[in-house]
């Protein structure tokens, strides 16, 4: 099938991009490189990361495209998806990327753009994923790797994992415990696209050789 250009796009901490980046340069991801991180925050730890290992970075500032608050989605994702195209992706991977994506991308790489959530979805979509898991009493948490399209935090499932939620668990614990569980889900996933062909029924992804 080829090497896949991976492109990342994050706006924070990025500790699911360095992830993904250390296992495609220790070879767990072999017929992938990450042609490049994009960010929207200029401030995003996660650019350092990419810096540290060599990775190309672009950013495109959402702030500088907000007046009185409100995100010119327009003009911004124009600008997005030129930084994007840049570095010619087989695959964009969300990493605590913090906006919502816009049908512009979404058209430009339709079913090539791949988002983690933490949670089982679709059970608890949007922001605090892991409180919304505590407040609804549930007894097992998790992550989801997915196909983004227009819905938020929806689209055909790669990957999920669960984690166990304890009695005396916070937001905070239940995030830490499940982190290096997504990045492991996550490295899975993405190897899985890269190295195996699949097809979209719906919203199930089926792949050619199941196992
Ligand atoms: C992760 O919990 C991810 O599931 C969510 O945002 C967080 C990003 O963390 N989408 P990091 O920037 O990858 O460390």
């Amino acid at each position: 099938m080829g090497v896949k250009r991976l492109v990342c796009l994050a706006s924070g901490r990025g500790s699911n991009f360095a992830a993904i980046a250390d296992a495609v340069r220790e070879g767990a991801i072999a017929q992938a490189r990450i042609a490049g991180l994009v960010s929207n925050n200029p401030d995003a730890p996660a650019l350092g990361l990419a810096k540290e290992r060599g990775i190309p970075t672009r950013v495109v500032a959402s702030r500088d495209f907000r007046s009185a608050g409100k995100l010119d989605r327009d003009r911004y994702e124009a600008e997005l998806e030129k930084a994007v195209a840049f570095f010619a992706p087989d695959f964009v991977l969300l990493a605590g990327y913090m906006l919502f994506l816009g049908p512009r991308l979404l058209k430009a790489y339709p079913n090539r753009i791949v988002n983690i959530h933490p949670s089982l979805l679709p059970s608890f979509r949007g922001l605090h994923a892991q409180a919304q898991a505590l407040d609804a009493g549930v007894r097992w948490a998790g992550c989801t790797v997915h196909f983004v399209n227009e819905e938020l935090d929806g689209g055909p499932i790669l990957a999920q994992s669960v984690v166990e939620v304890l009695d005396d668990d916070t937001e905070e614990t239940l995030s830490a415990r499940l982190l290096p569980i997504e990045h492991a889900t996550y490295v899975k996933a993405v190897k899985r696209i890269c190295e195996e062909p699949f097809e979209i029924r719906g919203n199930r992804v089926l792949w050619k050789t199941p196992r």
